[in-house]
């Protein structure tokens, strides 16, 4: 006998979102997009754009539609079908809102207090960040749990909030009895495009918020910067290593191989054995080759679904209502667990 309460039985289903914040990098491609486009296939599959996480800081009301529009096109460039999977903005679904001020009110501060990105991002100031920043990941975890979620495709800079969701999910059951009403959702991040690091610098996470444009590749950036970017990456004199651990002490030379392996659909085993012996004269212009030929397509693509405003308009409007109506059961009887009036 254990006591382990029942676990969580009912169907899977693939659950995430990318902020409407800035343009998109590599990281956001190889972290999050194409695994989205693969997961498609396999589960059931809800993708949204996280325009509430947007405003917990500062974003020009005038455009963040369009902003939020851009991230639609990125996941239609990048191979998401509307057919397939519903594609939403979150802040046209209330139910994320509604849960989230209910798991304000399960979640501790000693577990937000924790998180790594909050001090990551209010930096300095903590007392003049926004309450929505301090209780982002609160948020998030009613974006899963709404929908009931069981995997959740990111990069590795997220899998804390995941550990914040499954410990939200895990106290809401126990607290209101209900035995394996929320899943403990699995965050989905491996392969080695999970954590792409700066082309600047190899310990530091590619980012949006980095000032040098050279540190990332943007979605939107053409063949001649992405070669340009690439020829100028940080690196060092020593030829390729044939094995991982040789590689892993040399951070930006990591990275590069990573990137290669992610972009080609490989692990970074098979890269090396490609690449071992040569220097990074030769391999260079072969990671450059290779980011041109999979990134010009999806920046042609996107630029194309963006002449159609009114069509991306129509796939979220459609993948608001079946969200909508996704989530409604679920609120509904979390509104009947927490014991709120119902006439
Ligand atoms: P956001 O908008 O910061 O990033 C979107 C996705 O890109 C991944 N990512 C990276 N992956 C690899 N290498 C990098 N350098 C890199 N930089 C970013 C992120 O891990 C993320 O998967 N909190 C989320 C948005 C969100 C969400 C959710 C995700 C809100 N609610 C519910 C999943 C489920 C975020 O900030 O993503």
């Amino acid at each position: 006998m254990t006591d382990q309460p029942p676990a969580y039985s009912g169907p899977t289903r693939v659950l995430s979102g990318v902020q409407p914040s800035g343009a998109l990098h590599l990281g956001n491609y190889l972290g999050a997009l194409v695994k989205f486009a693969r997961l498609q296939h396999e589960m059931d599959t809800f993708i949204f754009v996280a325009d509430m996480h947007a405003i917990t800081v500062w974003q020009d009301p005038a455009k963040l539609a369009d902003q939020t529009r851009e991230i639609a096109a990125a996941y239609l460039a990048s191979g998401l079908d509307p057919a397939k999977a519903t594609i939403f903005p979150q802040s046209a679904v209330t139910a994320h809102a509604e849960l989230a001020w209910v798991f304000n009110c399960v979640a501790r501060l000693g577990w937000l207090d924790r998180m790594t990105q909050f001090k990551e991002k209010s930096g300095k100031h903590k007392e003049r960040s926004s309450v929505g920043l301090y209780t982002y990941p609160v948020l998030q975890a009613a974006d899963i749990l709404a929908y009931k979620a069981t995997h959740v495709p990111v990069g590795e800079d997220q899998k804390q909030h995941l550990e914040l969701t499954r410990d939200i999910a895990a106290k809401f059951n126990h607290d209101f009895e209900a035995p394996g009403f929320f899943p403990l959702p699995e965050p989905l991040t491996q392969g080695p495009g999970a954590r792409v690091m700066s082309l600047r610098d190899g310990s530091a996470k590619m980012s949006k918020s980095d000032p040098s444009d050279y540190s990332r590749i943007n979605l939107t950036d053409d063949a001649d910067a992405i070669s340009q970017k690439i020829r100028k990456a940080k690196t060092d004199p020593e030829p390729l290593p044939d094995n991982l651990e040789a590689l892993a002490a040399r951070p930006e030379a990591d990275n590069l191989v990573g990137i290669y392996a992610a972009l080609s659909n490989v692990t970074k085993e098979a890269a090396l054995a490609e690449f071992a012996g040569k220097g990074f004269g030769t391999f260079k212009p072969a990671l450059a080759d290779l980011a041109v030929s999979v990134l010009g397509p999806v920046g042609e693509q996107m630029r194309g679904f963006l002449a159609d405003p009114a069509e991306i308009d129509r796939i979220l409007a459609k993948g608001a209502a079946k969200a909508r109506e996704t989530a409604a059961p679920t609120l509904e009887d979390v509104m009947k667990l927490v014991g709120f009036w119902r006439a």
